[in-house]
């Protein structure tokens, strides 16, 4: 099986990369950063040599960022089974008080990078007989919170491609699971006092992506909504 992993040089896309890594999974993955990627490419060849392991460099809020990287896909490899539109960025604002173009930069890459990328890909994941797309939103992407309104914006916009493109989908069996995850380290997270065990690994969000992968053909998980065990932070 092969999957590209945007957004995978670190955080949540790395830590999926390593999971796919370790169940036999080839990866494509992706950054802003060749060297990011390169170095994370060295770490998982580690875990399975036998593993083939791709980077591709590619501004996705650009067009000619899709551009590259689709291209690198087609160029590369033969069948695409797993898309996993994760690269994602928060920019804190609010409707009435944030900066001029805001909402703008999160919308390229929150929601237009994936539905841009998917319409690319799209070709591609229908000569799989296992095709399965993953669409990382947030638990932003269900409930607003103040401080943060215009990335939840994107997010909810993200949850209505994700869900909408689940039902253009259906009949042709190509799945397609909306993550919904709520609070997970990353490097978001350094500069906060938050401890350890309050926030999820994204680790946790790897192990539920890989046993949606494991279903047979008859069912598909449609979402998945993980939280710190203590709620939302
Ligand atoms: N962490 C959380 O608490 C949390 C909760 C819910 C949802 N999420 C979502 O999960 C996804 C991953 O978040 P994360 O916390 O793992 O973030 P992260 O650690 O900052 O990683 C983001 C990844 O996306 C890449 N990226 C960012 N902007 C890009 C662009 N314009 N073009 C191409 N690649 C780009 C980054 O590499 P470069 O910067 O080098 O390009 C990096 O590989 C995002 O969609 C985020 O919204 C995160």
């Amino acid at each position: 099986m092969n999957a590209l992993i945007t957004g995978s040089s670190k955080g949540i896309g790395y830590a999926i990369a390593k999971k796919f890594v370790q169940n036999n999974i080839n990866v494509i993955l992706h950054s802003r950063n060749i060297i990011e990627c390169e170095s994370a490419k060295s770490e998982l060849e580690l875990l399975n040599s036998k593993g083939n392991i791709l980077c591709c460099e590619a501004d996705l809020s650009k067009k000619n960022g899709i551009e590259i990287l689709s291209e690198f896909v087609y160029k590369n490899i033969q069948e695409l089974d797993i898309l996993l539109n994760n690269a994602g960025t928060y920019i804190k604002g609010d409707i009435l008080n944030a900066q001029e173009g805001t909402l703008e930069k999160l919308m390229d890459i929150n929601l237009y990078s994936a539905y841009n990328l998917t319409h690319r890909l799209i070709p591609k994941l229908r000569k799989s007989r296992s095709a399965h797309i993953f669409n990382i939103c947030s638990i932003a992407g269900l409930n607003p919170y103040k401080g943060g309104s215009l990335y939840c914006i994107s997010k909810f916009a993200m949850n209505g491609f994700s869900r909408c493109l689940r039902e253009e989908l259906k009949s042709e069996g190509i799945k397609v699971t909306t993550v919904y995850p709520g609070a997970t380290w990353s490097d978001s997270w350094k500069n906060s006092n938050v401890s350890d065990s309050r926030i999820m690994q994204a680790e946790d969000v790897a192990e539920a992506i890989i046993s949606c992968i494991r279903m047979s053909p008859a069912a598909v998980v449609e979402e998945i909504l993980l939280r710190p065990q203590l709620g939302d932070l």
